[in-house]
């Protein structure tokens, strides 16, 4: 049953349209004529949809900031029962208090598998975070382990946006404005307040089941946007027109569909007696998006050393003191090095910011063993970190000639605040013990 969904999944994520760029006004109808013209909120909508806007950002906020959609419907969202509180599994929101924030290195192995049937709802796990979902600020870090497609159930989360990063097996999202693929190595962003639905793409080694596992970046902050540019121009890094948003889809479903809520950290459920996802038309920049990691314009030094990891920044979410972002998103992807006279590797440091990373596929190149895909590490504000004692030796001896990496795809979420474990987390089967052996090695060799 399952390989007979997922090959219609399949098939659908194979064929999917997309509109183009970052940040623009986007409109979309999957029926001619459904969407107004020269206005948002005619006397009568087309074909007898109702008018709803969706609000990412406060009405007044400045226009680089305003983010809102417009969405035409078969039913309004207002027409629902009430929300009742529901079970949220490993699911936990900001603020973090269970544990006592911890100065420790850390790092974990991948979730392990589920037991039973779970879905991507049911499958995230949170790691930690910071700051306060009702305040609108800070972050959570979950993993997420599926083995179900989601069913009759949509998910919409009004604490913040969520920042996909599948790392085994493609996802096929039914959002509110229509379909996205996200498969590992690519990253799918799923707005404020935006319902959707995550249906599995591929199946297990086994064949059987589908399987899908991953990362996702909970920011309760301001929405995440392009870094500036500066002195690199007007082109580089990730360019906006590489990033992907739906056409309009809809579903016609007069049936029951269960939609969760996510409100001030709890899961809210209610049952509607149709799919909220019937929305024919739409236009605006609250929009859901995918992009491809392995597009990422990678820059680095042509000369000596290499930049701060900044330079890999593929998103930020700023916060009110320019320059210091709530969380980052930050890419490791191939790349060259060519730095003469250089040790090549990230360097020794020690961060006011705070390192949550994450590898997608390979190895990363200053940790020789041990950080795997599925996988985490965690350096918190101030704790020091750089390459292990195999990948310093061996750096250190290494004859400097261009050499390129690409046999992994890592990434980081980095932040401003320390980033508090849940007890979950800290108690986890998973959490390698043992990780700060991996610097005890480091031979002295100073000499006068
Ligand atoms: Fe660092």
């Amino acid at each position: 049953m399952a390989g007979t969904g997922n090959e219609q999944a399949r098939k659908t994520a194979e064929g999917l349209a997309y509109q183009t760029g970052f940040g623009n006004e986007h409109s979309s109808e999957a029926v001619p004529g459904a969407l107004p013209v020269g206005r948002n909120s005619p006397q009568r909508a087309p074909l007898g949809l109702y008018a709803e806007q969706l609000s990412g950002s406060a009405f007044t906020e400045p226009r680089g900031h305003n983010l809102r959609s417009w969405l035409y419907r078969i039913r309004p969202s207002a027409a629902h029962p009430p929300f009742v509180r529901a079970e949220r599994h490993a699911l936990r929101s900001a603020p973090f208090t269970d544990c006592t924030p911890d100065p420790n290195r850390l790092r974990w192995n991948p979730l392990p598998e589920p037991t039973g049937p779970t879905d991507f709802l049911d499958g995230l796990w949170t790691l930690g975070g910071n700051g306060d979902a009702t305040q609108r600020t800070g972050m959570a870090v979950h993993l997420y382990y599926a083995n179900t497609s989601m069913e009759r159930r949509v998910f919409g989360n009004a604490d913040g946006e969520l920042l996909i990063v599948p790392e085994r097996g493609g996802l096929l999202l039914r959002t509110e404005l229509g379909l996205l693929h996200a498969a590992p190595g690519e990253v799918a962003l799923i707005p404020r307040g935006v319902r959707f639905r995550v249906e599995l793409l591929d199946a297990a080694s086994d064949g059987q089941s589908p399987t899908a596992r991953g990362y996702v970046c909970e920011n309760y902050g301001r929405p995440f946007q392009l870094p500036d540019l500066g002195p690199i121009g007007a082109n580089g890094l990730a360019n906006a027109r590489d990033f992907r948003a739906p056409v309009a889809a809809y579903e016609d479903v007069e049936s029951p569909v269960e939609v969760v809520n996510k409100f001030c950290g709890h899961l809210w459920t209610a049952t509607y007696d149709h799919s909220p996802l019937d929305v024919v038309a739409w236009h605006g920049n609250h929009v859901p998006y995918v992009y491809d990691l392995r597009r990422f314009n990678v820059i680095g030094s042509i000369s000596y050393d290499h930049p701060d990891p900044s330079i890999f920044t593929v998103l930020t979410s700023p916060s009110d003191t320019p320059g210091l972002a709530g969380v980052d998103f930050v890419a490791f992807a191939p790349r060259w090095l060519v730095g003469e006279d250089t040790f090549r590797p990230p360097y020794f440091h020690r961060n006011v910011m705070t390192e949550y990373m994450g590898l997608i596929e390979g190895a990363y190149d200053a940790k020789a063993e041990g950080f795997v895909p599925g996988g985490g590490s965690l350096h918190n504000m101030m704790s020091a970190h750089g390459p292990d004692r195999e990948t310093f030796d061996r750096a250190s001896a290494a004859e400097l000639r261009p050499q390129k990496i690409d046999d992994g795809l890592a990434f980081m979420f980095e932040t401003r605040w320390p980033l508090t474990l849940t007890e979950q987390a800290r108690d986890a089967g998973h959490l390698q013990r043992g990780y700060d052996d991996v610097w005890q090695g480091l031979q002295r060799h100073f000499r006068l």
